[in-house]
Protein backbone atom coordinates (compact mmCIF):
# COMPACT_ATOMS: atom_id res chain seq x y z
CA UNK A 1 0.00 0.00 0.00
CA UNK A 2 1.24 3.54 -0.74
CA UNK A 3 0.84 5.49 2.25
CA UNK A 4 1.66 8.81 3.64
CA UNK A 5 1.11 10.49 7.02
CA UNK A 6 -2.05 12.10 7.43
CA UNK A 7 -4.33 12.16 9.90
CA UNK A 8 -7.23 11.82 8.62
CA UNK A 9 -8.53 7.73 8.49
CA UNK A 10 -9.81 7.92 4.94
CA UNK A 11 -7.96 6.24 2.23
CA UNK A 12 -9.08 4.22 -0.93
CA UNK A 13 -9.29 0.75 -2.21
CA UNK A 14 -9.51 0.40 -5.99
CA UNK A 15 -10.79 -3.01 -6.56
CA UNK A 16 -11.85 -4.98 -10.11
CA UNK A 17 -15.54 -7.60 -9.54
CA UNK A 18 -14.06 -9.17 -12.71
CA UNK A 19 -16.32 -9.29 -15.65
CA UNK A 20 -18.45 -12.59 -15.02
CA UNK A 21 -21.26 -12.26 -12.05
CA UNK A 22 -19.68 -12.92 -8.48
CA UNK A 23 -17.23 -15.52 -9.34
CA UNK A 24 -14.29 -13.48 -10.59
CA UNK A 25 -13.77 -11.41 -7.38
CA UNK A 26 -10.56 -11.98 -5.42
CA UNK A 27 -10.75 -13.21 -1.89
CA UNK A 28 -8.66 -9.97 -1.39
CA UNK A 29 -10.68 -7.44 -2.99
CA UNK A 30 -13.95 -9.37 -1.40
CA UNK A 31 -12.76 -8.63 1.84
CA UNK A 32 -11.88 -4.85 1.14
CA UNK A 33 -15.42 -4.24 -0.22
CA UNK A 34 -16.98 -6.09 2.71
CA UNK A 35 -15.02 -3.80 5.17
CA UNK A 36 -15.29 -0.85 3.67
CA UNK A 37 -17.22 2.21 4.99
CA UNK A 38 -18.27 3.33 1.41
CA UNK A 39 -18.52 1.64 -2.01
CA UNK A 40 -18.84 3.38 -5.24
CA UNK A 41 -19.06 1.82 -8.15
CA UNK A 42 -18.92 1.32 -11.67
CA UNK A 43 -21.17 -1.75 -12.98
CA UNK A 44 -21.96 -3.05 -16.10
CA UNK A 45 -25.49 -3.79 -14.82
CA UNK A 46 -28.36 -3.94 -12.10
CA UNK A 47 -27.52 -7.63 -10.79
CA UNK A 48 -23.97 -7.06 -10.62
CA UNK A 49 -25.21 -3.30 -8.79
CA UNK A 50 -27.25 -5.70 -6.73
CA UNK A 51 -24.81 -7.92 -5.45
CA UNK A 52 -22.28 -5.92 -4.72
CA UNK A 53 -24.59 -3.93 -2.56
CA UNK A 54 -25.55 -7.42 -0.94
CA UNK A 55 -22.09 -7.57 -0.15
CA UNK A 56 -22.13 -4.35 1.22
CA UNK A 57 -25.55 -1.64 1.51
CA UNK A 58 -23.58 1.18 1.16
CA UNK A 59 -22.51 0.77 -2.57
CA UNK A 60 -23.34 3.72 -4.76
CA UNK A 61 -22.86 4.18 -8.32
CA UNK A 62 -21.27 6.39 -10.35
CA UNK A 63 -23.14 5.96 -13.47
CA UNK A 64 -25.56 8.84 -12.82
CA UNK A 65 -22.22 10.87 -13.74
CA UNK A 66 -22.44 9.63 -17.59
CA UNK A 67 -24.85 11.75 -19.84
CA UNK A 68 -25.16 11.78 -23.36
CA UNK A 69 -23.70 14.80 -25.08
CA UNK A 70 -21.08 15.54 -21.48
CA UNK A 71 -17.71 14.56 -22.82
CA UNK A 72 -16.48 11.42 -20.83
CA UNK A 73 -13.32 13.85 -19.40
CA UNK A 74 -15.41 15.68 -17.49
CA UNK A 75 -17.61 12.35 -16.32
CA UNK A 76 -14.54 10.73 -15.42
CA UNK A 77 -13.02 13.55 -13.50
CA UNK A 78 -16.38 14.43 -11.54
CA UNK A 79 -16.00 10.55 -10.54
CA UNK A 80 -12.61 10.78 -9.16
CA UNK A 81 -13.77 14.01 -7.26
CA UNK A 82 -16.73 11.98 -5.53
CA UNK A 83 -14.63 9.26 -4.48
CA UNK A 84 -11.64 11.64 -3.13
CA UNK A 85 -14.11 13.69 -1.22
CA UNK A 86 -15.58 10.66 1.03
CA UNK A 87 -12.01 9.80 1.20
CA UNK A 88 -11.16 13.58 2.47
CA UNK A 89 -14.16 13.23 4.67
CA UNK A 90 -12.51 10.32 6.68
CA UNK A 91 -13.88 7.25 5.30
CA UNK A 92 -12.50 3.61 4.41
CA UNK A 93 -13.64 3.68 0.36
CA UNK A 94 -13.66 0.86 -2.18
CA UNK A 95 -14.07 2.20 -5.49
CA UNK A 96 -15.30 -1.03 -7.48
CA UNK A 97 -14.84 -1.20 -10.98
CA UNK A 98 -15.95 -4.31 -13.01
CA UNK A 99 -13.14 -6.50 -14.63
CA UNK A 100 -9.65 -5.11 -13.68
CA UNK A 101 -10.00 -2.00 -11.96
CA UNK A 102 -6.67 -0.16 -13.69
CA UNK A 103 -7.43 -1.89 -17.59
CA UNK A 104 -9.02 0.50 -19.75
CA UNK A 105 -10.48 2.09 -16.89
CA UNK A 106 -8.86 5.34 -15.85
CA UNK A 107 -11.10 6.98 -12.52
CA UNK A 108 -9.39 4.27 -9.90
CA UNK A 109 -5.82 5.89 -11.83
CA UNK A 110 -6.62 9.68 -11.15
CA UNK A 111 -8.43 8.60 -8.04
CA UNK A 112 -5.19 6.95 -6.30
CA UNK A 113 -3.02 10.34 -8.10
CA UNK A 114 -4.98 12.71 -6.61
CA UNK A 115 -5.38 11.23 -3.12
CA UNK A 116 -1.80 10.46 -2.81
CA UNK A 117 -0.81 13.54 -3.85
CA UNK A 118 -3.04 15.20 -1.10
CA UNK A 119 -0.90 12.28 1.28
CA UNK A 120 -3.84 10.06 1.60
CA UNK A 121 -3.45 5.80 1.97
CA UNK A 122 -4.68 4.52 -1.66
CA UNK A 123 -4.37 1.57 -3.90
CA UNK A 124 -5.26 -0.98 -6.67
CA UNK A 125 -6.11 -4.32 -5.93
CA UNK A 126 -5.37 -6.66 -9.56
CA UNK A 127 -9.09 -8.44 -11.05
CA UNK A 128 -9.58 -10.27 -13.91
CA UNK A 129 -9.89 -8.44 -16.96
CA UNK A 130 -11.65 -9.28 -20.37
CA UNK A 131 -8.77 -9.86 -22.15
CA UNK A 132 -8.00 -12.41 -19.06
CA UNK A 133 -10.95 -14.06 -20.10
CA UNK A 134 -10.44 -13.74 -23.36
CA UNK A 135 -7.87 -16.15 -23.63
CA UNK A 136 -9.45 -18.87 -21.89
CA UNK A 137 -12.81 -18.69 -24.33
CA UNK A 138 -10.75 -18.20 -27.31
CA UNK A 139 -7.62 -20.77 -25.66
CA UNK A 140 -4.88 -18.83 -27.20
CA UNK A 141 -1.64 -18.19 -25.31
CA UNK A 142 -0.61 -14.45 -25.58
CA UNK A 143 3.04 -16.07 -25.18
CA UNK A 144 2.64 -18.14 -28.38
CA UNK A 145 3.26 -15.61 -30.76
CA UNK A 146 2.99 -11.87 -28.65
CA UNK A 147 0.35 -9.72 -28.06
CA UNK A 148 -0.70 -6.27 -28.83
CA UNK A 149 -3.62 -4.31 -27.66
CA UNK A 150 -4.95 -0.78 -28.18
CA UNK A 151 -7.70 1.39 -27.71
CA UNK A 152 -9.17 1.37 -31.19
CA UNK A 153 -9.63 4.96 -31.98
CA UNK A 154 -5.91 5.66 -30.38
CA UNK A 155 -4.90 3.07 -32.70
CA UNK A 156 -6.87 4.17 -35.80
CA UNK A 157 -5.85 7.81 -35.37
CA UNK A 158 -2.41 7.20 -34.80
CA UNK A 159 -1.12 5.46 -37.61
CA UNK A 160 1.18 3.07 -35.61
CA UNK A 161 2.67 -0.35 -37.46
CA UNK A 162 0.88 -3.55 -36.41
CA UNK A 163 2.97 -6.25 -35.70
CA UNK A 164 1.17 -8.90 -37.65
CA UNK A 165 3.16 -11.56 -36.36
CA UNK A 166 1.00 -11.48 -32.84
CA UNK A 167 -2.42 -11.31 -31.73
CA UNK A 168 -3.91 -7.94 -32.34
CA UNK A 169 -6.33 -7.06 -29.21
CA UNK A 170 -8.64 -3.91 -30.02
CA UNK A 171 -10.21 -2.52 -26.90
CA UNK A 172 -13.79 -0.45 -27.64
CA UNK A 173 -14.32 -1.32 -31.34
CA UNK A 174 -17.87 0.07 -30.29
CA UNK A 175 -16.21 2.86 -29.91
CA UNK A 176 -14.06 3.49 -33.31
CA UNK A 177 -13.31 6.72 -34.13
CA UNK A 178 -15.66 8.17 -31.67
CA UNK A 179 -13.29 11.54 -31.06
CA UNK A 180 -15.90 13.36 -29.36
CA UNK A 181 -15.96 11.75 -26.27
CA UNK A 182 -19.76 12.41 -26.19
CA UNK A 183 -21.44 9.84 -27.78
CA UNK A 184 -21.35 6.22 -26.63
CA UNK A 185 -21.34 4.02 -29.99
CA UNK A 186 -19.81 4.05 -33.38
CA UNK A 187 -21.00 4.61 -36.90
CA UNK A 188 -21.26 2.51 -40.57
CA UNK A 189 -18.50 5.11 -41.66
CA UNK A 190 -16.02 4.81 -38.84
CA UNK A 191 -16.41 1.28 -39.22
CA UNK A 192 -15.58 1.67 -43.36
CA UNK A 193 -12.29 3.49 -42.40
CA UNK A 194 -11.49 1.00 -39.86
CA UNK A 195 -11.23 -1.91 -42.63
CA UNK A 196 -9.38 0.38 -44.96
CA UNK A 197 -6.81 1.34 -42.03
CA UNK A 198 -6.73 -2.78 -40.74
CA UNK A 199 -6.42 -3.52 -44.90
CA UNK A 200 -2.93 -1.52 -44.65
CA UNK A 201 -1.71 -5.10 -42.49
CA UNK A 202 -4.16 -7.54 -42.97
CA UNK A 203 -6.38 -8.70 -46.26
CA UNK A 204 -9.82 -8.04 -46.59
CA UNK A 205 -10.34 -11.92 -46.20
CA UNK A 206 -8.61 -12.01 -42.70
CA UNK A 207 -10.22 -13.57 -40.46
CA UNK A 208 -11.12 -11.28 -36.96
CA UNK A 209 -13.29 -12.48 -33.88
CA UNK A 210 -15.91 -10.33 -32.11
CA UNK A 211 -15.67 -11.49 -28.66
CA UNK A 212 -17.97 -10.58 -25.48
CA UNK A 213 -17.44 -12.82 -22.15
CA UNK A 214 -20.33 -13.30 -20.68
CA UNK A 215 -21.71 -11.17 -17.10
CA UNK A 216 -23.81 -14.04 -15.81
CA UNK A 217 -21.95 -17.29 -15.53
CA UNK A 218 -24.78 -19.25 -16.93
CA UNK A 219 -24.54 -17.51 -20.19
CA UNK A 220 -22.18 -18.49 -23.02
CA UNK A 221 -19.27 -15.89 -24.43
CA UNK A 222 -19.85 -14.40 -28.01
CA UNK A 223 -17.06 -15.50 -30.42
CA UNK A 224 -18.07 -14.00 -33.97
CA UNK A 225 -15.33 -15.39 -36.67
CA UNK A 226 -16.01 -13.06 -39.64
CA UNK A 227 -13.18 -11.33 -42.65
CA UNK A 228 -12.20 -7.83 -42.17
CA UNK A 229 -13.94 -6.46 -45.34
CA UNK A 230 -17.53 -7.39 -43.48
CA UNK A 231 -16.63 -5.57 -40.03
CA UNK A 232 -18.82 -2.70 -40.97
CA UNK A 233 -21.86 -5.57 -41.20
CA UNK A 234 -21.06 -7.06 -37.84
CA UNK A 235 -23.33 -6.11 -34.68
CA UNK A 236 -20.90 -4.03 -32.17
CA UNK A 237 -21.66 -3.06 -28.93
CA UNK A 238 -20.45 -1.46 -25.63
CA UNK A 239 -18.46 -4.73 -24.43
CA UNK A 240 -17.05 -5.94 -28.14
CA UNK A 241 -13.60 -6.70 -27.95
CA UNK A 242 -11.76 -6.78 -31.39
CA UNK A 243 -9.45 -9.95 -31.84
CA UNK A 244 -7.41 -10.38 -35.03
CA UNK A 245 -5.45 -13.56 -35.09
CA UNK A 246 -1.62 -13.59 -36.38
CA UNK A 247 -0.86 -13.43 -40.02
CA UNK A 248 2.60 -15.03 -39.57
CA UNK A 249 3.96 -16.61 -36.63
CA UNK A 250 7.23 -15.36 -35.25
CA UNK A 251 10.14 -16.18 -37.39
CA UNK A 252 14.19 -16.67 -36.60
CA UNK A 253 15.88 -13.40 -37.85
CA UNK A 254 19.81 -14.34 -38.91
CA UNK A 255 20.92 -11.28 -37.66
CA UNK A 256 19.48 -11.29 -34.62
CA UNK A 257 20.80 -14.77 -33.85
CA UNK A 258 23.95 -13.70 -34.59
CA UNK A 259 24.41 -11.10 -31.98
CA UNK A 260 24.16 -14.73 -29.70
CA UNK A 261 26.44 -16.33 -31.69
CA UNK A 262 23.49 -18.57 -32.98
CA UNK A 263 22.80 -19.75 -36.05
CA UNK A 264 19.12 -20.97 -37.70
CA UNK A 265 20.38 -24.97 -37.85
CA UNK A 266 20.63 -24.60 -33.81
CA UNK A 267 16.86 -24.65 -34.14
CA UNK A 268 16.32 -27.97 -35.68
C1 LIG B 1 -13.99 0.79 -20.29
S1 LIG B 1 -13.31 -0.72 -20.80
C2 LIG B 1 -13.39 -1.65 -19.32
C3 LIG B 1 -12.46 -2.82 -19.27
C4 LIG B 1 -12.45 -3.52 -17.91
N1 LIG B 1 -11.87 -2.64 -16.92
C5 LIG B 1 -11.67 -4.83 -17.93
O1 LIG B 1 -10.78 -5.00 -17.06
O2 LIG B 1 -11.94 -5.69 -18.75
C6 LIG B 1 -14.57 -1.32 -21.81
C7 LIG B 1 -14.05 -2.22 -22.90
O3 LIG B 1 -13.61 -3.45 -22.30
C8 LIG B 1 -13.93 -4.53 -23.14
N2 LIG B 1 -14.96 -5.34 -22.46
C9 LIG B 1 -15.75 -4.98 -21.44
N3 LIG B 1 -16.57 -5.97 -21.09
C10 LIG B 1 -16.30 -7.00 -21.92
C11 LIG B 1 -16.82 -8.29 -22.08
N4 LIG B 1 -17.80 -8.74 -21.32
N5 LIG B 1 -16.28 -9.07 -23.04
C12 LIG B 1 -15.29 -8.62 -23.85
N6 LIG B 1 -14.77 -7.40 -23.74
C13 LIG B 1 -15.28 -6.59 -22.80
C14 LIG B 1 -14.51 -3.94 -24.43
O4 LIG B 1 -13.44 -3.74 -25.35
C15 LIG B 1 -15.08 -2.63 -23.93
O5 LIG B 1 -15.22 -1.69 -24.95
Amino acid sequence: MNTNNKTSTGSLTCIGTGITLAGQITTLSKNYLEEAESVFGILPDKLSEDWVKSLNPSYESLQYLYAEGKSRRQTYQDMTEVVCQAVRDGKKVVLALYGHPGIFACVGHFAIERLIGEGYPAQMLPGVSADACLYADLGFDPGTTGCQAYEATQFLFSGVPLNTSAYTILWQIGLAGEHTLKTFKTTAQNLEASVRILNKWYPLEHEMILYEAPFIPVQKPRIDRFMLKDLPKMDITSISTLVIPPLTGLKLDKNALDEFGLDIKDFG
